[in-house]
């Protein structure tokens, strides 16, 4: 149990009550999580409602409980999306015969299955039902298909039942749900590594109140420093100007320029492994102006550029102090792949995550994401996902890497 106090704390838990006897269990088990230092967030079906009262969790919970898809009140504070989305495991307890159908089947005809189906967040399962229910082929189908889905399990166990029944279909007991939460958050596989992060777009200035920028908004670098820290790494965050907050528990650098940011990248080295997320400018102007650019009769400004350094190679080919892993982003239109993998090559990265940024995606300053990851051999297509899902895996497989 030390363990799982460590792992679970600060951390925010959706808790899916489900219609069963075991119902009861999920007060003390609201209890549990919060002495390991779990924020949890209680939603109760209408059949969960006729074992435990919609007052007494909420009052262990101490936040309200949400009960109806189309309760108005709660969609005015925090939409069914935002709610699945704003914990970082969903735990579904107890998980009725009737919950686990509907999630095998992708049903969203409820609170509890839509946000079931909405989440981009781990699921972990504790299934509770008569030993008959649990033994039918329908479940054990349905059980199948939800482990494939990734969906993770615990219980049930053997034992007498409410019903007067014996066998398989108890619930967990409280102590052993809380261990498969912690053990579902994995760890922090990263503790002890430092890890550099680049996102954001650079403001090249022109003249005092105008620069050229780009459509970058930050929000999958953010992404990755967020799943990095939660996997226990130390990260420096150094980011050109977005409206993005900055991750909670980085070391964050602001910076403007890309010059600015190769020195912010300079000065955060040594590190274990650095992601390129930033849309660094390419060029700058050259010879920006003190004072603001003048429209004249003489016809318009001929700008001169100049190219920027590029950071993302000089770190790949850093002869001292190179990071173990570094990885670099590429952000193309046309021939993706092919681009992306010369790209890698030519700058001299270990792995590159490719996207199509084309308008038509909606990638650019959208919430999701569609990439592939190139090393060294070959390239792997991740499906379409959240940038949050994009982040933790890519952050999953840097813990991978860099053990
Ligand atoms: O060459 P391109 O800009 O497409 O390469 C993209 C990758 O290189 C990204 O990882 C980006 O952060 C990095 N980069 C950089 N410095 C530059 C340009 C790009 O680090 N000047």
């Amino acid at each position: 149990m030390v363990v799982a106090l460590a792992q679970l704390a600060g951390k925010h838990i959706l808790l899916i009550i489900g219609g069963g006897i075991a119902a009861y269990k999920s007060l003390e088990l609201i209890r549990r999580m919060q002495d390991a230092g779990a924020a949890v967030t209680p939603v109760l079906t209408k059949a969960g409602a006729q074992f435990v009262t919609p007052l007494s969790v909420s009052a262990l919970a101490g936040t309200g409980v949400h009960q109806d898809l189309f309760d108005l009140t709660a969609e005015a504070e925090m939409g069914h999306i935002e709610l699945s989305r704003a914990a970082e495991l969903v735990v579904v307890a107890p998980a009725t015969a009737d919950l686990m159908a509907k999630m095998a089947h992708g049903h969203a005809n409820d609170l509890a299955s839509t946000l079931l189906m909405a989440t981009d967040k781990q699921v972990l399962i504790a299934p509770a039902m008569n030993v008959r229910m649990w033994e039918h082929p329908a479940t054990q189908r349905n059980l199948a298909t939800l482990q494939e889905d990734g969906i993770l399990v615990v219980g049930p166990e053997d034992g007498g039942m409410a019903c007067g029944e014996f066998g398989a279909g108890r619930m967990s007991e409280v102590p052993q749900i809380i261990d498969a939460a912690a053990a579902a958050f994995g760890g922090c596989p990263l503790r002890g590594k430092h890890i550099l992060v680049t996102s954001g777009p650079t403001h090249e200035p022109i003249d005092p109140v105008r620069y050229i920028a780009n459509r970058s908004s930050g929000a999958q670098g953010l992404a990755i420093a967020q799943a990095l820290l939660s996997l226990g790494a130390s990260v420096t965050f150094v980011t050109g100007p977005t409206d993005k907050p900055a991750p909670k528990g980085a070391q964050v650098v602001h910076v403007q320029t890309a010059r600015d940011m190769q020195d912010a990248v300079r000065a955060a080295l040594p590190a274990d492994a650095a992601v390129f997320a930033a849309a660094v400018a390419d060029w700058r102007v050259v010879g920006e102006s003190q004072s603001k650019i003048k429209k004249t009769k003489d016809g318009m400004p001929a700008l001169e550029f100049a190219e920027n350094p590029d950071i993302l190679a000089e770190v790949s080919q850093l002869e001292k102090g190179r990071p173990n892993l570094v990885v670099g982003f590429a952000a193309e239109t046309d021939d993706v792949i092919a681009n992306a993998t010369a790209k890698r090559k030519r700058k001299g990265c270990d792995w590159i995550v490719a996207n199509d940024v084309s308008p038509a995606t909606g990638i650019m300053g959208g919430a999701e994401n569609d990439v592939t990851l190139i090393d060294q051999n070959g390239s792997e297509d991740w499906p379409r996902m959240s940038k949050d899902a994009v982040a933790a895996k890519l952050a999953k497989r840097i813990a991978e890497a860099l053990l």
